[in-house]
């Protein structure tokens, strides 16, 4: 256990390990949650160590689409998450009636789906993918088939950008939190200190995207950064990413926009619900079976590619 752990992190852990419970947070949760957590990572890697788990519990930190994800791909291990209100307002955007109204307007079309998403719109798509691997699932796709992109437009933009695919179908859902970035701010962070480079993620819009001298999903701008020779970084993506690339790289430099990019829902999840949940676990994230053997495979195609 972490020396520098607080009490409140200390008796965390023990209730955890005492009953099994696994804990796992996005970069997007409080540094002290990511701190306390047994895993943390982006929406991917998270998805893959829920798999391989041994855990008899898990519980997710983070936002309900990444705990159902977990649920999703362990029908054998209870899931649970510390505020049963932290949702995705991108995964609300498309629902299961919108989708299967959008297969029969596009029946040739392979609908690929973002994980921020629910388990029911999951299980009426072919294939997921994450920001970090929705190139890398689109370009599987034979050339000549229609993709149905859903929910988020500006990730299936850059995908579509990306692969110079012409027929790739985005649904008009987006992310508050990376849409409405002042774009004209973030050109002058750069004017500022011409020497840094801005990392932003595929959730942003198009015009913001342009600025961009890399594009990449919270894991990968982790990884990014531990490689890199520079010296500063401009981060735009949810502020909490901030925190695990200081404490990995003390002697770089991250700046990040002002006013900063939060996700309220992301900070709905305190420390001191975490301590509840692994105290008595309440808020068991569960899928429908039918529902779960339908979304399972979009899940399992994606994980294979
Ligand atoms: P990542 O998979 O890049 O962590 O993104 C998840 C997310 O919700 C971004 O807003
Ligand atoms: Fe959803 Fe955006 Fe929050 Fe990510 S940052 S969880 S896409 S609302």
């Amino acid at each position: 256990m972490n020396s520098s752990f607080s009490q409140i992190q200390v008796e965390i852990r023990r209730l955890a390990d005492e009953k099994g419970i696994v804990i796992l947070a996005h970069n997007y949760q409080r540094g002290e949650i990511q701190d306390v957590a047994h895993f943390t990572g982006d929406s991917l890697q998270m998805a893959k160590f829920a798999v391989q788990t041994s855990g008899s519990a898990i519980l997710v930190c983070g936002v309900r689409f990444m705990a159902e994800t977990a649920a999703i791909l362990n029908p054998r291990r209870h899931v649970y998450i510390p505020e049963p209100d932290a949702g995705c307002p991108m995964a609300n955007m498309i629902d299961e009636n919108t989708l299967r109204r959008l297969r029969l307007e596009n029946p040739t079309a392979v609908v690929v789906c973002y994980v921020n998403s629910s388990a029911e719109v999951k299980a009426l798509s072919d294939i997921c993918c994450t920001s970090s691997n929705a190139v890398r699932v689109v370009a599987s796709i034979p050339k000549e088939k229609p993709v149905l992109f859903i929910p988020d437009q500006n990730l299936g933009g850059f995908v579509k950008r990306s692969l110079n695919r012409e027929n790739m179908i985005l649904f008009p859902g987006y992310c508050h939190v990376h849409n409405y970035l002042n774009v004209k701010s973030i050109k002058e962070l750069k004017e500022s200190d011409p020497d840094s480079i801005l990392l932003m993620h595929p959730e942003c819009t198009q015009e913001a995207l342009k600025l961009a001298d890399h594009i990449a999903s919270t894991g990968q701008m982790i990884e990014f950064v531990k490689k890199s020779q520079a010296k500063s970084f401009i981060i735009v993506t949810e502020r909490e990413i901030t925190y695990p690339l200081k404490k990995a790289n003390p002697d770089k430099k991250f700046i990040h926009p002002d006013p900063p990019l939060l996700c309220p829902n992301m900070k709905l999840t305190t420390i001191q619900k975490v301590l509840e949940a692994v105290k008595s676990p309440a808020h068991r994230v569960t899928v429908s079976e039918s529902v779960r053997i339908s979304a399972v495979q979009a899940l399992n195609r994606m994980l294979e590619v």
